[in-house]
């Protein structure tokens, strides 16, 4: 549903996408992940026509950006990382100006406007002017504003900013509402573990390159995410490490009192190895947990440069 092709971006001296590569599929929600100043807001500008490439290709639903620009933003709703402010707009009419921004016929305005307020939880809200309403409730107002053409692709930059983490369970849900209803989602935040719930694939850019693009499932093997494993053995420890620290696929092994701890390559099917040995060496286990690296830490070290 969204391709880029060698997407690439200068603004004057400096290169802030190379050569990006990304695919969408239909349906999905897509977590475009990078720390600040990677490139994720150039690209979604890019992506809605608001800003051109420098260089490469980018399609949505197969309509070439830079060809088909009025098509392509009938088609996409897009969410700023900031919202201008319309103080003393009330959330009804802030939304009916932007249904007449979308040349929706007059009639059917109202009941356009009333079906995104209660998609989006502010039915309630509806006379309320948009400053008073809290962070969280902007940005669902935010959301309801890109629905009003009824999109089949949102990209949103950034929505779950600034929220707490009952705002964020509340966008979570909705975009999960949104997927439900057909639409493809591209998201972009710099905490990873913020999107894994939600997202089918994940692509990681920094410094204007792609460096990870693939499922979460993907993503935690390719971190290593779990290539600790902790065992506990009921006789001769000693031995016990003595075999695994013999064993090419593990890389360290640590006794840490009545434990062991023991570190393997990533991507390796860890218990299945470990249990192996120790069995064939006698050894009976008591417990072996692989220990899950917190997300967050492989990440980081994902965009340290140590895993590539
Ligand atoms: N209008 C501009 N003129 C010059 N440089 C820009 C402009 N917009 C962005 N940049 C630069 O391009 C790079 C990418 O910026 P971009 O806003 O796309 O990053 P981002 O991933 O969205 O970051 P953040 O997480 O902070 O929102 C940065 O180095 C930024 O300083
Ligand atoms: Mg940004």
């Amino acid at each position: 549903m969204i391709e880029t092709k060698r997407l690439t971006k200068h603004y004057g001296n400096l290169t802030a996408l190379v050569d990006l590569d990304l695919v969408i599929e239909a349906g999905d929600i897509f977590g475009f992940i990078g720390p600040n100043g990677a490139g994720k807001t150039t690209t979604m500008r890019i992506l809605v026509t608001l800003l051109e490439p420098s260089s490469g290709q980018a399609f949505i639903d197969g309509l070439d950006i830079t060809k088909k620009g009025k098509e392509v933003r009938r088609m996409v709703g897009y969410m700023p990382d900031f919202m201008g402010i319309y103080d003393d707009l009330k959330v009804f009419e802030y939304l009916e100006f932007f249904a007449a921004a979308f040349s929706i016929e007059h009639k059917k305005r109202k009941s356009i406007v009333e079906g995104v307020l209660e998609l989006t939880d502010l039915q309630s809200k509806g006379s309320f002017t948009v400053d008073s309403l809290s962070r969280g409730m902007q940005q669902r107002l935010g959301l309801a504003r890109v629905l009003i053409h009824d999109p089949k692709v949102l990209v949103l930059d950034e929505p779950a900013s600034g929220l707490d983490p009952r705002a964020r369970i509340e966008i979570r849900e909705l975009l999960r509402e949104l997927k439900r209803m057909g639409k493809t989602i591209m998201i972009s935040s710099h905490i990873l573990s913020e999107l894994e719930e939600i997202c089918d694939h994940i692509g990681i850019i920094e410094q204007g390159r792609l460096v990870f693009s693939g499922t979460m499932e993907e993503i935690r093997q390719r971190m290593g995410v779990q290539s600790k494993v902790r065992v506990q053995v009921a006789n001769n420890q000693q031995r016990a490490i003595e075999l695994l620290s013999a064993l090419p696929e593990v890389q360290d092994v640590q006794s840490t009192g009545r434990y062991i701890a023991v570190t393997l390559d990533k991507d390796q099917n860890t218990d299945g190895i470990i249990a192996r040995v120790l069995v064939n060496g006698d050894i009976d286990i008591v417990s072996l947990e692989p220990q899950q690296v917190k997300l967050d830490e492989a990440f980081l070290q994902l965009t340290k440069g140590i895993v590539h």
